[in-house]
């Protein structure tokens, strides 16, 4: 056992574990030992009652152990990950991990960012039970069912988990000394965080978005531009995007601070964003706990690049009994090639920066990837998503456009909750997965985001029209 001491005052006590990680062969990647933090809501409320909330670092490296994430040195979760850059960026990435790394260990750092998830962000969000959308599933099984949870990142400032990073990311920025922030955003829901971030903080921002997202997630672009930043306009989608942020970045390095919302891209970025959303996991546990004295039996999220999931699952990957289920972009089904299920269907190759599985055609070329959801549209994913199901400790499953604009209309009727359209891919699942459920179990669903920013989208499609 060991302690942790946040502004001199003890908060949580942690147990030290070694940290396997191994690739499908068994063979290990890297050991490590790691404090895990054991962290009650009784252990923070009483040795710092000005910080109620669940954040803290995921994990501590002890003795000289140099990075506290269960990564390798080079950013690789087994075979996946990496730091696949030219050669002149690579001292930029060093720099920014030394950054990261030291913000995980400046408690002041820690504290002030507890503070701002608390007082900015609005966290904790709700663990909510929805009871009707649970009783909807039973009355189909003889009043049987699992109990089924949303965990309501829609409630967090700005309508979705993006915030977490976001706020984080830009304090570490700020702390850099960087001038002006520069992001790329698809759903426009990163884009609208990092531009709240960066008005609070006093930083420049500029969002690079595909034309055709601005124009289907049009009220975030005014949004993102009410709040100061300036929006750029791309030509393709939000790959191309990503790509014009990162060349914009490398134009001026010593004054961007490249803001990176998805778990994607060169080591340290997939590390930093899994770290900064891992409260939503955190959270969880302690909630789950007060609510029915236990762990989820399921926890489900979306998989656009990784961000909302990773942050869901972190937390429980050491938990075996805990299934991790995420859910891709089935778009206009797997056949139709106009999807974006990289898990499912693409092959391992390099994308912006990193191994990772991609959808890519026999000449190693990207395919262009389709989502009825914006912010579900990439050709990759994190690595870190690529190890947990080549490990197996993760399942995966795809649900098209037609069954998240179920899902979407069924939560609106049901709980009176609009969930974004990502958001609606993980709860579209449940179509499939409740049946196989145990009566009473309990399913976790991340509600990622509000759905108002897609109102557009659903009416265009006519699901509403009858009434
Ligand atoms: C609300 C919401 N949920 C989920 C996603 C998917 O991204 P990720 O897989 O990184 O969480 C996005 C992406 O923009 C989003 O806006």
């Amino acid at each position: 056992m060991a302690w942790c001491k946040l502004q001199g005052a003890i908060v949580s006590c942690h147990s030290r574990t070694r940290h396997e990680l191994t690739d499908e062969k068994g063979a290990s990647s890297r050991l490590l030992e790691v404090v895990q933090p054991v962290v009650t809501r009784e252990t923070i409320k009483i040795m710092l009652p000005e910080l109620t909330i669940a954040y803290v670092p995921s994990t501590q490296i002890v003795e000289s152990k140099p990075l506290p994430i269960p990564t390798s040195d080079s950013g690789k979760f087994g075979r996946f990950g990496g730091k696949f850059v030219p050669e002149t960026l690579v001292a930029c990435l060093n720099q920014l991990e030394l950054h990261f790394e030291n913000a995980l260990r400046d408690q002041l750092f820690q504290a002030e960012l507890a503070v701002a998830l608390r007082d900015y962000v609005g966290r904790e969000t709700p663990l909510y039970h929805a009871e009707r959308l649970s009783e909807y599933y039973k009355s189909m099984n003889n009043g049987k069912g699992p109990d089924i949870y949303l965990k309501r990142e829609d409630l967090s400032h700005t309508g979705s988990h993006k915030m977490n990073n976001a706020l984080a990311q830009s304090m570490i920025a700020k702390r850099m000394g960087c001038k002006s922030v520069v992001t790329a955003t698809g759903s426009g829901q990163h884009g609208l965080a990092t531009a709240a971030a960066c008005a609070k903080l006093g930083l420049d921002c500029t969002v690079f978005m595909a034309a055709k997202d601005m124009q289907r997630q049009s009220s975030n672009v005014r949004l993102i531009k009410l709040l100061g930043a300036q929006v750029e306009k791309v030509e393709g989608g939000f790959k191309d995007a990503a790509s014009e942020a990162f060349r914009y970045w490398v134009g001026d390095l010593e004054r961007n601070y490249h803001l990176t919302g998805s778990a994607v891209g060169p080591h340290p970025c997939p590390a930093m964003v899994r770290e900064f959303q891992s409260v939503i996991g955190k959270e969880t546990r302690i909630q789950a706990l007060e609510k029915w004295g236990g762990k989820p039996d399921v926890v489900v999220a979306c998989v656009g690049t990784g961000s909302n999931a990773l942050g869901l699952f972190h937390e429980f990957i050491d938990d075996r009994d805990v299934r991790l289920i995420g859910v891709e972009a089935g778009g206009m089904g797997l056949e139709s090639g106009a999807h974006s299920s990289s898990l499912t269907t693409g092959e391992v190759g390099v994308y912006h920066g990193a191994i990772t599985y991609l959808l890519q055609d026999q000449d190693g070329q990207v395919i262009q990837p389709h989502s009825i959801a914006a912010g579900m549209e990439y050709p990759g994913v994190g690595p870190e998503l690529s190890f947990l199901k080549e490990s197996g400790r993760a399942e995966f499953c795809v649900a098209n456009d037609q069954e998240a604009l179920h899902a979407y209309e069924r939560l609106c009727k049901l709980e009176g909750i609009v969930p974004s359209l990502e958001a609606a891919h993980a709860l579209a699942i449940l179509d499939k997965l409740v049946p196989t459920l145990h009566n009473g179990s309990k399913v976790v669903v991340n509600c990622s985001g509000r759905g108002d920013k897609d109102a557009a989208t659903v009416f265009n499609r006519g699901l509403f029209d009858e009434e």
